[in-house]
């Protein structure tokens, strides 16, 4: 077999990370502190792929290339694709043609986490040597998902991939596409065969499809660790609850008469007065918290400064600002630069400066 490839594809638009990605790419929004796209990126890396493609968009693509590099920290060469418009994943896979050849590649969509990497699954399309291997999981809301039906077979075995069909409204069955695909380059004529679908993209789904259709075989792996499509607020939060659960303890910031439980990590340069921090949770380098509580999953960013407030299950991008708080921050998502504070004037009253399609809950 013709080396393994592999392709990420953090093009796209973002829009339901707005306002966060208005201004950024989504797959840069961090994970316990770390871009969500590193994350595909070393999987790659950990399953002995060397050469990685990564699909950008031309508004988010120099950030991206900022971020990531040639790859080589994360022990894989990066080539950047830029694909003009967001037409779709396989118009993605159409547009990385030329970088992809006819080897066959694992495909990542960057703002997917899928916990265990991808070892097994490259071993698995390395020995059963299928057209193309998709993963498969139960979700509560497979209309929002790509929907896989499969044939009946006896309790406990996985069936034959019989119908795929893009965020149905009525789906069959709950068993949603995870964003992490293998293909042999089949795919690339099936890409070209189909039409766009109704929300004007070429669906990998589509392509997929198109393969079954030609007796192509296509391998059907239910995950069994957690996936996450980190594209909504909640999702967000699940994946950084998640990453955060497996955390390492490390100390390495300053602590003044500050107290720290659990699976905690101060990064160097943090500094943390009369402050309580019980984990699972991150304190970014060059972080100052003086007189708060961070409860579990936070992931306060690099050079944020916080000061009398309490903030539990959130995550705050690097350099924010947070103080005198009357109740606590929960479930919040907090882009770059960000203060949130008490007015110190009176008549006492919500005084805001925020991005477009911000969304604030008070009481
Ligand atoms: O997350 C899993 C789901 O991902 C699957 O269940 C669906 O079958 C699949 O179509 C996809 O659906 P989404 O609507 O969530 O895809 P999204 O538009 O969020 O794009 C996924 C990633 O691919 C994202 O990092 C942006 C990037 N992208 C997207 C498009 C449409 C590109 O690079 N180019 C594109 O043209």
């Amino acid at each position: 077999m013709e080396s393994l490839k592999g392709l990420i594809l953090s093009g796209g638009k973002g829009t339901r990370l707005r306002p966060i990605t208005h201004t950024s790419a989504k797959q840069l929004v961090p994970v316990a502190n770390k871009p969500v796209l590193f994350y595909g990126i070393e999987a790659m890396a950990e399953a002995g792929i060397e050469q990685v493609g990564i699909i950008i968009a031309p508004e988010t693509g120099p950030e991206i290339e900022a971020a990531a590099g040639d790859g080589s920290r994360f022990g894989v060469r990066i080539t950047y694709i830029v694909q003009d418009e967001p037409a779709g994943l396989a118009h993605a896979v159409l547009t990385a043609e030329p970088f992809l050849g006819e080897s066959p590649f694992v495909m990542y969509l960057g703002d997917n986490l899928l916990q265990g990497g991808i070892s097994d699954l490259v071993s698995a399309f390395r020995e059963h040597g299928p057209d193309a291997l998709i993963l498969l999981t139960p979700v509560p809301d497979p209309q929002n998902y790509g929907v896989a039906e499969l044939t009946k077979t006896a309790a406990g075995e996985v069936g034959r991939v019989v119908r795929l069909v893009e965020k149905p409204k009525e789906p069959a069955t709950d068993l949603a596409l995870v964003g992490v695909y293998m293909f042999t380059a089949a795919i690339h004529d099936a890409a070209r065969a189909i039409e766009p679908s109704p929300r004007g993209e070429l669906e990998i789904t589509d392509a997929i499809q198109h393969l079954v259709d030609n007796q192509m075989r296509v391998e059907p792996h239910v995950v069994r660790g957690w996936w996450k499509d980190t594209g909504r607020l909640q999702d967000m939060l699940e994946a950084n609850r998640l990453i955060l659960d497996n955390l390492i303890e490390r100390v390495e910031g300053e602590l003044i008469d500050s107290q720290v439980d659990g699976r905690v990590v101060i990064e160097p340069g943090a500094r943390l007065e009369r402050t309580a921090v019980r984990g699972p949770a991150i304190i970014g380098a060059g972080a100052r918290l003086t007189d708060c509580y961070i409860g579990p999953y936070t992931a306060i960013g690099e050079g944020c400064a916080i000061s009398n407030a309490e903030v539990e299950h959130s995550i705050l991008l690097a350099g924010c600002t947070v103080s005198d708080l009357a109740g606590r921050m929960e479930s919040s998502l907090l882009g770059r630069n960000v203060t949130v504070r008490r007015g110190e004037r009176q008549p006492r009253a919500y005084r805001f400066m925020v991005g477009d399609n911000s969304d604030i809950s008070i009481l």
